[in-house]
């Protein structure tokens, strides 16, 4: 008997592959497209030695576009496609093979893309319905029908619209992206969605159909009681290309053939609500079969389609559902749902009644101190669904053009007994992949991780907002910009922002300015105010998604507007260094604010300068990641002169920074602006303020992000924790022991003796003090990177132990895999430390307060093993390689950090 050989060798890792940033996306107009892989593999120490990246026209490669050839290099993310020029509307498959140190490879899965228009003109026209901009008028449906004259081999609908639009075909609702086409600045930009229909198309007549909502376009926007901001006029744009099995090709457009009627959604409103009136539905109106004889014909709309891109960032969709989880029946008599969490989206509910019966719903956030329903903190936002049924049976209603924040629902009118299984809350947002979590062992912070997360899916909504609920719902800069790096951790926000960043690049000021809001909604003089702080977010946060996804495009992107912005504030500042002129909002809302208003006690020219140093010093670091090393040197520069000024300004000679507030001392340590002789008195002094305010904050939406970061980066962890856990006023935890579950815009929304801050502003889902959670995944659970090798190619694994809590733990699925670190504090101060870094990466990891004779990995002795260690003062530091480890040793007890004791002080302290 002979025996075979079997010479294929065992599959060495599986490879997944993405192309920008997506699995198989449909409509991208990139034309050289990045492509990336994670490599998955068990084994320890693995890297990439060389990449090879095919593509083509055709799923067996035998019309290739691009062969990189073998390319001996470890990058595995953003490999940018060099291959023959694109064209538009073509599916390019790829495939990658991946070789590691060890000389084994394997290939991915054949993967593929698809672009859109790519610049190519559009041929379809605008169609609008007659008179529709006045007010009165119902949302309305267009329609037409068309011949398929034989087997689709394959079928696109590429759709916009001026408002939102929902598009049906053949009485089929096409794909699942809700509040389309998304909100950008509408008037520069406007996305246009890809879908592919070849399912849904019939030999014979077929029908489409849409219909459309005021949305962000037309409807009511901020604060200032204004609609119609970017036009009077609904209108659709719609081409459908299909391919025949035979390989001709034909395009379906929208034109003045179509023809168009009112539908049963009577008013939609993002802030009011919806009025339905199902007794108005037009049967069948998407069907070719449907009689649409009294349906009048389409006006044709002259609009600019030099204005349309691609979908950009992420579409929202029902992305969870929530079952309430009681009904009250409130001292006033209301008869309120209770959905257990503060949540974005709306109600579905079913109902059974006779025609003309109706349905009301109202939401709110929060109940107020008598228990009762609580709208005021809504301004004027109705937030109200009114259904009227068409009696037909059980009967199931969702919204199309509007969206709600709310815990709470009162029913107003419902026909027949309110019962729980009657009602699901829908959760909507930006369809981001979740790729972080936080937990430890105090179920307090657990919630605040929860609140946090909740906070930014309520309010990634589209475009970051401030808040989801009251009429205001904007992109403010500042709220970004204090958020954005938490949100990385959380959540995949490469898409998302890369889309608002774009909108906020075509909204900046000729002079350089950077509005408060993006997009540019509101009037003067909000439209054309750039503050210190909000502005800088066209800076931070290019820099922060370059740091954690490792996309050196978007800084390439955003370099011009980056550097016209701080030339901007070169050109507002004293002697190009000093920013102490201008309006700022300054440290928003934070507790030390004069007179109890909003603005904190922290100098504006303090907080100006000390965020031009910051954004200047990224702008000197962008221009070399970028390969400008002249104007890296410029910068670098600039830098230097500004952290001068600032010094001179706000620094006594004998180094005591002039300004009492912890804001000043924290942007100062956080931003590296004081001098190296004055850093201890600077750490000592803000710890004193904080001792001295009986170990709590002051700060507002500036100083607090970086609270805590500037406390355990000068020694101070101890009292970073101590903030963490504090749970009386104000603290992050004070809010969950009052059964916050998202963030809350003010530290005393709701006041010890449960009464509200104020009716104005009182936002129950604002996610800027959410910006500990940046300080809880890289300090408390230690998971932090290397900026020099962004993406989390190499890693900095160095977690804060605390007895107070005896563990944490925090993932991130990074854009090379899977990162953990989890530490945890047994009997006797037995320490265990467990990691996992993912294949072709690295990383640093820091065994806090162990010596090297102590430590066992895996159970067996660190120093007889292969690792490379080296013990210092802090404890035992190893370079390791991917691959799953468990730490163990003994700390002597009283080394782990503790909280500092808060004394009883005297009145006069
Ligand atoms: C918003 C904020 C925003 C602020 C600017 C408020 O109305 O809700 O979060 O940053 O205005 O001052």
């Amino acid at each position: 008997m002979c025996t075979m050989i079997n010479l294929k060798q065992v599959k060495p890792f599986n490879l997944k592959v993405t192309c920008e940033y997506q699995e198989n996306p449909i409509g991208i107009d990139i034309r050289t497209p990045r492509i990336s892989w994670k490599i998955e593999a068990g084994e320890r120490n693995i890297m990439q030695s060389a990449y090879q990246i095919v593509v083509a026209t055709n799923g067996n490669f035998t019309n290739l576009v691009w062969d990189s050839g073998k390319v001996l290099s470890d990058q595995s993310i953003h490999v940018e496609y060099a291959g023959a020029t694109v064209k538009p509307w073509t599916r390019y498959y790829y495939k990658v093979q991946v070789w590691d140190s060890k000389g084994r490879w394997a290939w991915s899965p054949v993967q593929y893309w698809e672009t859109g228009f790519i610049g190519e003109k559009w041929i379809a026209e605008w169609i609008a319905s007659e008179e529709e901009h006045l007010e009165t008028r119902a949302c309305p449906l267009l329609r037409t029908v068309f011949e398929v004259r034989e087997k689709v081999k394959i079928a696109r609908i590429y759709a916009t619209a001026l408002g939102l639009y929902e598009l049906e075909l053949n009485g089929v609702r096409v794909g699942d992206a809700l509040l389309t086409p998304g909100w950008t600045a509408y008037n520069k930009r406007l996305q246009y969605q890809t879908y592919d229909v070849t399912p849904l198309l019939c030999t014979g007549k077929n029908a489409v159909g849409a219909s459309l909502g005021n949305g962000w376009y037309k409807g009511y926007l901020g604060f200032e009681g204004k609609n119609h901001i970017y036009g009077d006029t609904l209108a659709l744009l719609c081409q459908i290309h299909i391919t025949y099995e035979d390989g001709n090709t034909e395009i379906i457009m929208t034109n003045g053939n179509w023809q168009t009627a009112e539908g049963p959604v009577l008013m939609s409103e993002l802030y009011h609500g919806e009025t339905y009136d199902a007794r108005l539905e037009k049967k069948g109106w998407s069907r070719a079969d449907y009689d649409a004889v009294n349906w009048e014909k389409v006006r044709v709309l002259e609009h600019s389609k030099e204005i349309l891109i691609a979908q950009e960032g992420v579409p929202v969709k029902a992305i969870e559902e929530i079952k309430p989880v009681e009904i009250i029946h409130t001292p006033k008599g209301e008869t309120v749902l209770d959905f257990g969490q503060n949540m974005v989206g709306w109600v579905k509910f079913t109902v059974k009644a006779e025609a003309g019966k109706k349905v009301t719903l109202r939401h709110a956030e929060v109940l107020d101190k008598d228990g009762n329903f609580y709208t005021d903190n809504l301004r004027v936002a109705k937030q109200t669904i009114s259904y009227t049924t068409k009696g037909e049976g059980r009967e199931e209603y969702q919204p199309h053009f509007t969206f709600q924040g709310f815990r709470y629902v009162q029913v107003i009118d419902y026909p027949g007994e309110v019962k729980l299984e009657n009602f699901t809350g829908i959760v909507i947002h930006s369809a981001m992949k979740k790729t972080g979590t936080f937990s430890c062992s105090d179920e307090l912070v657990n919630q605040l991780q929860s609140n946090i997360v909740w906070g930014q899916k309520g309010n990634f909504l589209e475009v970051p907002t401030d808040c989801p609920q009251r009429d205001e719902r904007l992109g403010w800069t500042g709220d970004a910009m204090a958020f954005a790096r938490t949100a990385c951790f959380n959540m995949d926000t490469a898409l998302f922002f890369k889309k608002w960043l774009g909108d906020l690049q075509v909204e900046q000021m000729e002079n350089g300015g950077v509005p408060v809001v993006i997009p540019n909604v509101l009037n003067a003089p909000f439209n054309t105010t750039v503050s210190c702080a909000w502005s800088d977010v066209a800076v931070i946060a290019p820099w922060t998604l370059y740091l954690c996804y490792g996309d050196i495009q978007i800084l390439k992107d955003q370099y011009e507007s980056m550097k016209a912005y701080i030339e901007y504030i070169r050109g507002q500042a004293e002697n190009g260094v000093l920013w102490n002129s201008g309006f700022h909002f300054g440290d928003w809302l934070a507790l030390d604010a004069p007179n109890g208003g909003f603005k904190g006690a922290t100098p504006n020219d303090l907080v100006a300068t000390a965020f031009y140093a910051y954004s200047t010093d990224i702008l000197a670091k962008t221009a070399a990641v970028i390969g400008n090393h002249e104007e890296a040197q410029e910068y670098r520069k600039l830098h230097a002169d500004i952290v001068q000024a600032y010094r001179q300004e706000f620094f006594t000679p004998n180094g005591r920074l002039a300004a009492p507030t912890q804001t000043a001392h924290i942007l100062s340590l956080m931003f590296d602006l004081v001098e190296e002789k004055n850093r201890k008195r600077t750490i000592d002094t803000l710890v004193d303020y904080l001792d001295k305010n009986s170990w709590h904050l002051k700060t507002g939406f500036l100083g607090t992000p970086y609270l805590c970061h500037v406390l355990s980066r000068n020694g101070r962890a101890d009292v970073g924790y101590k903030l963490l856990l504090a749970t009386d006023y104000p603290s992050w935890l004070y809010q969950v022991t009052k059964g916050a579950t998202t963030i809350w815009e003010h530290w005393d929304g709701i006041k010890e003796d449960s009464s509200f801050k104020s009716p104005e502003m009182n936002s129950f889902n604002h996610y800027a003090y959410g910006a500990i959670g940046d300080w809880m995944y890289r300090e408390a659970a230690g998971l932090d990177m290397d900026e020099n090798n962004p993406g989390y190619k190499h890693s900095v694994i160095k977690p804060s132990l605390c007895k107070t809590l005896n563990w944490a733990e925090a993932q991130l699925d990074s854009p090379y895999g899977m990162i953990k670190s989890k530490w945890q504090i047994g009997e006797n101060g037995k320490v265990t430390i467990n990691i996992t870094i993912p294949p072709n990466t690295t990383a640093l990891v820091t065994l806090p307060y162990a010596k090297k004779d102590g430590v066992t990995e895996s159970g067996q002795p660190l120093v007889s093993s292969t690792l490379n260690w080296k013990e210092d003062s802090l404890g035992v530091n190893l370079n390791i390689g991917s691959g799953v480890y468990s730490f163990s040793y003994k700390a002597e007890g009283d080394q782990i950090l503790d909280v500092p004791e808060t004394k009883q002080r005297m009145p006069w302290e």
